[in-house]
């Protein structure tokens, strides 16, 4: 190890870009994108503007969008063999492990696969988004027997998504919340999977090899696994009623509840607010307002018997659960959003980059001599 280096155990607190995509600002529990608050982006702006925004750094204008529009929309269709590969997968297959390796095969295809300039990456990250949007959902009816939904011209990302998933036109209410929760997911500074775009990036290797690795990274269950856990937790739970004697047992026994906690977040993570208000409005439209009530008495026993706070995924498993997005379909949902940050991180990357190339801390026997195998 280098002399006068420590050990940071996770690399927290180490800064490693410089970056003008989002401003986390984890002790006042403030987040913003490009500058632009997250609650205002995810009350007023589209998905695809904060895209836009993510990708050329300011909001677009209405020619710009009106554009940028029309790229995503040519871009929905996924090649034939993608499909064709869904329906070799077992049936029983992960759909984050699908998404990996569907990843990898739309660079396959990609026209711009191995060229890294800015114009082609903005290209690349224009397909990947609406591609990667439609191979989850095709994959999900594939599975099911179910033939997959062509993308519908005149719906907006968010909306055209949840039609591609159940075949019938999400109500405004539900398109809206859909369309916030990707912007919500959109960005979030070096958080493990964007790390993981980076590294893979800072290697000269290109797009789709890091947001393949971005997948991998975002399916484990300390990242942006914890969703589906969240509501695997509540199934657990079972009743409102029966909130309290599950918080004492898991505080008692020590257990990590997903969905709460938050490496940089320690006062609050903003997501999570606004997550909140639109998980009750769609627990309450849905008929399903248990899983809404039982999620807050979860988070105030907790809290108060913890000091934890909910992060992102705590109130977005209520909200994914009550939009019909089936549990093991909420990774594959952020994933869609996150690809927005990751290939805007992959850009930013390129544009100053250095080979990522940390040391580690040798602990292991001293030097010592070759022994022969017919020796040992
Ligand atoms: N449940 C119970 N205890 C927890 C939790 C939790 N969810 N999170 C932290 N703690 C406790 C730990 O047990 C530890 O206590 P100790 O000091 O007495 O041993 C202390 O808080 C610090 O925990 P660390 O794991 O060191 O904190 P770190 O910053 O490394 O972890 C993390 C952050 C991974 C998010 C953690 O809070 C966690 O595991 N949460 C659950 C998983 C989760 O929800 N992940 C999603 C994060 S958001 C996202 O990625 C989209």
């Amino acid at each position: 190890m280098t002399e006068g280096s420590s050990l940071i155990r996770g690399l927290e607190g180490v800064v490693a870009a410089e970056t003008a995509l989002c401003d986390l600002d984890g002790a006042h529990g403030r987040l913003a994108y490009g500058g632009y608050d997250i609650d205002e982006l995810a009350r007023q702006a589209t998905f695809e503007e904060v895209a836009y925004l993510l990708w050329h750094g300011e909001l677009p204008k209405a020619g710009q969008l009106d554009q940028f529009t029309i790229a995503l929309i040519a871009a929905r269709p996924i090649p034939d063999a993608l499909a064709k590969t869904f329906a070799l997968v077992p049936k029983k297959t992960d759909p984050m492990r699908v998404l990996q390796a569907a990843v990898a095969i739309l660079g396959m295809d990609d026209p711009d696969a191995t060229d890294n300039w800015r114009a082609a990456n903005v290209r690349k990250a224009t397909r990947l988004t609406s591609q990667m949007a439609t191979a989850i959902c095709a994959h999900h009816r594939i599975r099911q027997g179910q033939e997959p939904v062509p993308p519908a011209r005149d719906l907006g990302h968010a909306a055209n998504f949840l039609y591609m998933l159940t075949g019938q036109r999400p109500s405004s209410p539900a398109a809206k919340a859909f369309d916030a929760s990707l912007t919500l997911y959109a960005e979030h500074e070096l958080n493990a999977s964007t790390f993981t775009t980076r590294v893979v990036t800072s290697t000269q290797s290109d797009m789709h090899s890091a947001v393949a690795a971005g997948v991998g990274a975002l399916k484990g269950p300390l990242h942006g696994g914890a969703g589906e856990a969240v509501m695997h937790t509540l199934f657990e739970i079972g009743e409102v009623a029966n909130v309290d004697r599950f918080s004492e047992q898991a505080v008692a026994t020590k257990r990590r509840l997903m969905g709460f906690g938050h490496r940089v977040y320690k006062a609050g993570d903003p997501r999570a607010a606004i997550l909140r208000g639109m998980a009750e409005e769609a627990c309450r439209q849905s008929g399903q307002f248990k899983w809404y009530e039982m999620a807050v008495k979860l988070h105030e026993r907790i809290n108060a018997a913890k000091g934890l706070i909910p992060n992102v995924d705590f109130y977005s498993a209520p909200l994914f659960y009550s939009l019909g997005i089936p549990v093991d379909l909420f990774t594959p949902v952020i994933a869609a959003g996150r690809i927005a940050g990751w290939t805007a991180n992959i850009i930013e990357q390129y544009e100053d980059n250095r080979l990522i190339r940390p040391r580690g801390d040798y602990v292991g026997p001293k030097r010592r001599a070759y022994v022969p195998l017919r020796s040992r």
